[in-house]
């Protein structure tokens, strides 16, 4: 397991740090609507200020593509931070495209505008690199879920200044290591989702890693009609059956047991209020839609938890967003979270739709740890090295 410097390797009194954090966060009408991943890296920034660093904090903002646009301005989470910090925060506005006049004291804290601004920045050109890196004495990356980006503040940065792991960054690195790298067995997987084919890679690397792999979502409906089950009007991606059926074979020669589900919740559309039916695979018809696992299946995964001592878990078991399709992966996140407590389940859980399931479920707090990463974790699963981590190796 590489190893990397953390703010336990350095003294930042009186020093200006920049530190990168990921504020791309949901805004509606100019307010922060889930301000979690404020709430994550606060204690990193309340820990620098603390020891009487100067701090300069770094963000993008959703994909401005290079160009100054108002409406994706960071000023509006400004606020939000100060709030959730506890701290004065004062918002630099800049258009990049100069250095910016920042006079940030040991003790205090600024917000820099969206990097992404800047033409260079997803492009980690040099010019801004070194631009940024001139504001600041070290950096600090607690962005975890922005480092599967090679961007000037997330990477290129990292090679002009001494670099290490924010508190955040820490926090997420070891429980993903945790989880997969040296995992206490047997070491159970959900994968769910829309489609196989954004999820192959993950699903290569995870058979080579996992004891069972449990598939659910829309892309479970890509295997069964692999094995040649009508999946009536499902989503499906008929074109992937060959894929389908070689991931289960090279599954199967690394010992790695595939769960697909064996029941099904059918109904002829996906809409509120659209009579549903509990099905076996043979009882599906052409007029039929799967919009969740059903109770056999159910059972069977939580069965499977009980004998897991570590679960990774992307993505949910049906179309949870509309009642009663969200049946599956209630159950199914209220028993993995019942494990957690007693201490029997070490569980991680990611991606956006899966943080979002958990909240729906009322467990996220129940999970041994929850990424806010979506792409970063993904890639992580996928056995990737992340150019933001990487940069941060000793
Ligand atoms: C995210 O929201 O997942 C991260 O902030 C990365 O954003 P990006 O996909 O626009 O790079
Ligand atoms: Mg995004």
């Amino acid at each position: 397991m590489p190893a990397f410097r953390t703010l336990n390797d350095v003294d930042v009194a009186g020093k200006c740090v920049l530190i990168r954090v990921d504020l791309n966060v949901p805004v509606a009408d100019g307010v922060v609507t889930d301000t979690t991943r404020i709430e994550r890296v606060a204690p990193t920034i309340r820990e620098l200020l603390g020891k009487n660093a100067a701090v300069i904090v770094l963000a993008h903002f959703e994909r401005p593509k290079g160009k100054v646009v108002p409406e994706l301005s960071l000023k509006p989470v400004a606020p939000a931070l100060e709030k959730i910090l506890g701290r004065p925060v004062r918002f630099v506005f800049t258009d990049w495209l100069s250095k910016p006049a920042v006079e940030v004291k040991p003790g205090q804290c600024v917000l820099m505008e969206n990097t992404r601004f800047h033409p260079e920045e997803e492009k980690n050109g040099e010019g801004f690199s070194t631009l940024l890196a001139s504001l600041g004495d070290i950096f600090v990356n607690d962005a975890f879920s922005a480092a599967h980006r090679a961007h000037c503040s997330t990477e290129g940065i990292a090679h002009h200044r001494p670099s290490y792991a924010g508190r955040a960054m820490e926090a997420e690195l070891s429980a993903l290591q945790a989880a997969l790298e040296k995992p206490k067995r047997p070491l159970v997987a959900v994968v769910g989702g829309a489609k196989v084919s954004t999820k192959l890679e993950l699903l290569g690397n995870l058979s080579a890693i996992a004891n069972t792999i449990v598939i659910g979502g829309g892309m479970a409906n890509t295997f069964l009609a692999a094995q040649g089950h009508d999946v009536g009007k499902s989503l499906c991606e008929r074109d992937m059956a060959e894929t389908a059926r070689a991931i289960l074979a090279g599954a199967a020669a690394k010992n790695c047991r595939i769960l697909l589900p064996s029941d099904v919740v059918l109904a002829p559309e996906f809409k509120a209020g659209a009579p549903s039916r509990i099905a076996s695979l043979a009882e599906i018809t052409p007029a039929d839609m799967i919009l969740d696992v059903g109770p056999a299946t159910i059972a069977a995964v939580n069965r499977a938890f009980d004998e897991a001592k570590t679960l990774v878990w992307n993505g949910p078991l049906g179309a949870f967003e509309i009642e009663p399709f969200d049946r599956a992966t209630l159950a199914c996140a209220r028993h993995a979270a019942a494990l957690t407590k007693t201490g029997k389940l070490a569980s991680v859980a990611g991606g956006g739709d899966t943080v979002a399931a958990l909240n729906h479920a009322g467990v996220a707090q129940d999970f041994t740890y929850i990424s806010t990463a979506g792409g970063a974790f993904l890639e992580w699963l996928e056995g990737k090295s992340l150019p933001g981590v990487k940069a941060l190796e000793v």
